[in-house]
């Protein structure tokens, strides 16, 4: 499928809002790829297609976990927000005919992180939250974006750290339950940092 057949797609898939925040961060995504040595087509794509499960009706996740033998663990089962990335791994795979496991896993990954990102998955993680469109979340200041911006600049996993922060702390304000990936991810990160001082 080109990239242009996935646009169509996406957009009589996503809502208005998802399929406009979609392009920003494959946009985002293709801009900052070769800050972090990434094939930008590649990169295009995960962007592209990171919320491809974004809209899906409690039916159809049920359908496609069945279908294609998708198994949730426990936490996305009870916090919906955090199945459209696992699923959405899926989905770029059977609709949409991706099946670099580069993409793939930058997709999967795209809500939680996890230990030792590759920059694929750093980048999807980063260029969701950097998109222009993000600014307008409700709370959000447009401080958050520069931030994490600058930060990438300068370092890459000083921007994830900080970027893993900030969900952890609307997640938190939210009172939704935090899946234990974001913190072995961030755990990962900081004892790098560590090292790295020592
Ligand atoms: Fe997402
Ligand atoms: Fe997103």
């Amino acid at each position: 499928m080109t990239t242009d057949e996935m646009i169509i797609r996406l957009k009589a898939t996503l809502k208005e809002r998802r399929f406009n925040h979609t392009l920003g961060v494959a946009s985002e995504a293709r801009r900052l790829a070769p800050r972090f040595g990434v094939d930008v087509e590649k990169a295009y794509i995960a962007g592209l297609l990171h919320d491809c499960a974004k809209n899906f009706t409690p039916e159809q996740v049920e359908d496609y976990c069945k279908r294609y033998g998708v198994a949730l663990d426990p936490y996305s089962r009870k916090e919906p927000a955090l199945i459209h990335a696992f699923l959405g791994a899926t989905v770029a795979r059977t609709d949409y005919g991706v099946d670099d496991p580069e993409i793939l896993s930058a997709i999967y990954y795209h809500t939680t992180g996890k230990p030792d990102m590759t920059p694929m998955e750093k980048l999807i993680y980063i260029a969701d939250l950097t998109e222009p469109g993000r600014d307008r979340d409700p709370g959000r200041s447009p401080e958050v974006s520069e931030k994490l911006k600058s930060l990438v600049e300068s370092d890459i996993d000083e921007a994830l750290i900080y970027a893993i922060g900030y969900s952890l702390s609307y997640v938190l304000k939210k009172g939704n339950l935090i899946h234990p990936d974001s913190i072995f991810a961030r755990n990962y990160l900081i004892e790098n940092r560590r090292k790295k001082l020592d």
